[in-house]
């Protein structure tokens, strides 16, 4: 069960397109609160359109990220730049708002990346998508709470969740922040879309805290919000 004295808050906002500008509005609010925030950014389907609102609402002058940093949660090893997720996050956000290139970080390009990420400060905002296996970032099932940014062979599910994007397999090894990582972020947001998560959102925040399902590390989080486009 979710721990009582945590003020973790649950909202549903449907349909996807209310998800995604309820998402961007934490981001943006985060940003003005906050203008230097370091933010631990996801990729994959659920935020593509939380990136559009960003980049649009930037576009409008809503957004300044000039003193702003962004950390990418995960990457492939041997990957094609073209399909990486540095190369998502700079087609989807990077290439439509003022963030430095030198405030984007990806995983791939640092030894020591919770170093990094503790010199400049800790992250502030941490949005995630959760993996149909339970999976944060690339945390497959059997990550141990006691993790920080680490290399990680991917399950047959997530190859197979992710293989749309790719001509043939996607890589089966990648590099990925870690459950310490992602929990000593000052805020989280856990986003999910669509009814295939239900289920394992079920018992990421409900059932056992267990490195079975990782996401239901996040219980232990004090500031963790859970934004759906589904009631569960
Ligand atoms: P998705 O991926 O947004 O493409 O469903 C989520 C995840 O695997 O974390």
């Amino acid at each position: 069960m979710l721990r009582q004295d945590t003020p973790t808050s649950l909202g549903t906002y449907e349909p996807y397109a209310t998800l995604s500008l309820r998402v961007a509005e934490v981001v943006r609010e985060q940003i003005r609160r906050k203008p230097d925030s370091r933010l631990g950014l996801p990729t994959g389907r659920t935020p593509t359109d939380t990136y559009k609102v960003l980049s649009q609402w930037t576009r409008e002058g809503a957004i300044n990220w000039e003193r702003a940093k962004a950390f990418g949660l995960d990457e492939y090893y041997d990957v094609e730049e073209t399909v990486s997720f540095r190369r998502y996050l700079e087609t989807n956000l990077y290439s439509n708002i003022n963030l430095p290139a030198q405030s984007q970080f990806n995983p791939l390009q640092f030894d020591d990346y919770d170093g990094l990420i503790a010199r400049e400060g800790g992250l502030d905002l941490t949005i995630l998508g959760i993996g149909q296996n339970g999976h944060i970032a690339f945390n497959e099932p059997g990550t141990p709470l006691l993790s920080w940014t680490h290399s990680i062979w991917l399950t047959e599910s997530t190859l197979k969740a992710n293989a749309e994007f790719f001509k043939g397999r996607p890589p089966a090894n990648a590099v990925t922040m870690g459950i310490q990582t992602i929990l000593a972020s000052r805020k989280i947001v856990l986003m999910a879309s669509g009814k295939n998560k239900k289920d394992i959102l079920q018992k990421a925040l409900h059932g056992p805290v267990t490195a079975d399902v990782p996401a239901s590390f996040l219980q232990l989080h004090k500031d963790l919000v859970v934004m759906t486009d589904f009631e569960y």
